[in-house]
């Protein structure tokens, strides 16, 4: 049985007061009954304190609504759309580089060089969200990308954290890794995050919510598997098979490597991926920022399902759901 902490107070006070009734014949009655009463109040002063201190650390009441705003942006026809997939990619453009994740993407107006091509009208978007909600942007950014994995049916709830520290210093340009290094390079980058091998194969699955404009010119706009409205294992079925529509070097490269080719077999597993995916990408949305006392407010992210196809919902998310609309 769980009780909740006002009904625990309640406990205790009626508790208190029926020692004191007992207590009504014994001579040294005044005594007694402060001492239980003060014990009550300090039990009760307690608990309120522990109710303060949890309440500092309650997710702001905002994040909810921005939670269900991006919901109805990011998901199209119950499936993630072009705005989501580009916040998925804006986060780990703005975390991987310079400081980490700090929103100097959209404050140093880093979207604008060439290795951030495709991500302004997201930086954009994303910004004006921040503004809009007066929320930070380095969180802002983040619980778009963690809104947008939401989006697409299958997308796992990875950790939606605020309390970031927000920068204008641009970070230097280089460190986005590119699709034409080798995977020798692309290893070293990540390595140079805390990121293992099998992290980065696991990261890269992120490309199954992938539509590619700049990589592969002459098949601008096609996705990176066949499904990128949705959160499925044909990326690495596809890319290790060759049939997706299009495909990274970087990724083919990573498919074969010996460092990360069994990793990217075994991904082909929807739950052995989850499994490697979720705490790297928890990881790759704090760099930078471990160390700061970060609120949490994934109970705010909304999944795809919603409204769509409730029922198919986990259950747990369903009790969350009901909880946040009361
Ligand atoms: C080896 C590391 C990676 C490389 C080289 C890489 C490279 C690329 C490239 C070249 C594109 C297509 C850009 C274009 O031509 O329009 C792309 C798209 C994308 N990437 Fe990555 N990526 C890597 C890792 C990641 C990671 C770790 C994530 C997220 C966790 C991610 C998320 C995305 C998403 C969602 C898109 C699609 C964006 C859209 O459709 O607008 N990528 N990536």
């Amino acid at each position: 049985m769980r009780l909740s902490q006002s009904s625990l107070v309640f406990l205790l006070a009626t508790g208190a007061v029926q020692a004191l009734s007992f207590d009504n014949i014994s001579s040294n009655i005044r005594r007694g009954a402060d001492v239980a009463v003060s014990s009550v109040k300090s039990t009760v002063h307690n608990l309120f304190d522990r109710q303060a201190s949890a309440r500092k650390s309650t997710c702001p009441k905002i994040w909810s609504q921005i939670g269900s705003d991006l919901r109805q942006a990011f998901v199209s026809g119950g499936q993630c759309n072009d705005d989501a997939r580009a916040a998925i990619r804006l986060v780990f453009h703005d975390c991987i580089s310079g400081a980490g994740c700090d929103g100097s993407i959209i404050l140093a107006k880093e979207y604008l060089r060439s290795e951030n091509r495709g991500l302004e009208d997201i930086a954009v978007k994303v910004g004006n969200w921040a503004q809009q909600y007066n929320v930070g942007t380095a969180d802002m950014i983040a619980f778009a990308a963690a809104s947008g994995i939401s989006a697409c049916p299958g997308g796992p709830k990875i950790n939606a954290l605020v309390g970031r520290q927000d920068s204008y210093t641009p970070a230097p340009e280089g460190q986005i890794p590119s699709p034409k290094s080798s995977v020798t390079k692309l290893l070293s980058q990540f390595a140079a995050r805390g990121f293992s091998a099998t992290d980065m194969a696991a990261l890269v699955g992120a490309h199954t919510a992938a539509k590619q404009f700049f990589a592969v010119p002459q098949k601008a706009g096609q996705p990176l598997d066949s499904t990128p409205g949705t959160w499925d294992t044909k990326f690495y079925s596809q890319t290790l098979d060759g049939s997706a529509p299009v495909s990274l070097d970087s990724d083919v490269k990573i498919s074969r490597d010996d460092r990360t080719s069994a990793a990217f077999q075994r991904f082909q597993s929807q739950a052995a991926w989850a499994a490697a995916f979720v705490p790297a990408m928890n990881q790759m949305t704090t760099i930078g920022n471990s160390g700061q006392s970060l609120v949490d407010c994934t109970s705010s992210i909304k999944s795809a399902s919603r409204g769509v196809a409730i029922r198919a919902a986990p259950l747990a998310d369903r009790v969350r759901e009901a909880e946040e609309q009361k």
